[in-house]
């Protein structure tokens, strides 16, 4: 495995459709423990989204503006060739329980198949976020629930225009 001269460089990748507090919690983490951190945000034409590439991306960016070694990205195909691009030796994976584990176990080794110098590394987050997801983010606020504290205040202000936008179209 050789190191880019910029030091090691990670990806975090991931839809965040949205970015959750769980998110916030592991780039962080990585931004401590690698030289830089590249949030991809997956590019993927197949799943209707609640939020656009576009809006995951200013999110991610408002969030993490103080963050010098953190960069936001978007990627599509292969990740280990968008990792490969970007010079980038590890893959960062956030890890909250077993159930997790079979899932991220077959990509973890599909990608070292694909490409031996990526190694993936899995970090767990604080145990407050261990049961959280961006599906029951959006579940709960669809249905009327909140989720203070779950997600980033911009993210919970976007779901509340969001809805609105939505209450506003049924009406
Ligand atoms: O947040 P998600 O949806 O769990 O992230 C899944 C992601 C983006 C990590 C995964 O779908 C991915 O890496 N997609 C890129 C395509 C790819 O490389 N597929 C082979 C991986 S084994």
């Amino acid at each position: 495995m050789t190191t880019d001269p910029g030091g090691v460089i990670a990806i975090y990748p991931g839809s965040f459709d949205p970015l959750t507090n769980g998110h916030v919690d592991i780039i962080e983490r990585g931004a401590r423990l690698f030289d830089r951190i590249i949030v991809g945000v997956l590019i993927n034409l197949e799943k209707s989204p609640l939020f656009t590439v576009p809006e995951r991306v200013s999110i991610a960016r408002s969030v993490f503006r103080d963050y010098s070694n953190v960069e936001v990205d978007t990627f599509d195909g292969l990740l280990v060739d968008y990792a490969r691009r970007k010079h980038a030796t590890v893959i960062v994976r956030g890890l909250r329980a077993i159930s997790d584990f079979e899932y991220e176990m077959q990509m973890a080794l599909m990608n070292r198949r694909l490409n031996a110098d990526v190694e993936t590394v899995f970090m767990m987050p604080a145990e407050p976020y261990t049961y959280l997801s961006s599906r029951l983010v959006k579940e709960v606020v669809a249905l009327g629930g909140t989720v203070t504290g779950l997600v980033p205040r911009v993210v919970e202000e976007r779901l509340r225009e969001k809805k609105l936008a939505r209450e506003t179209l049924k009406a």
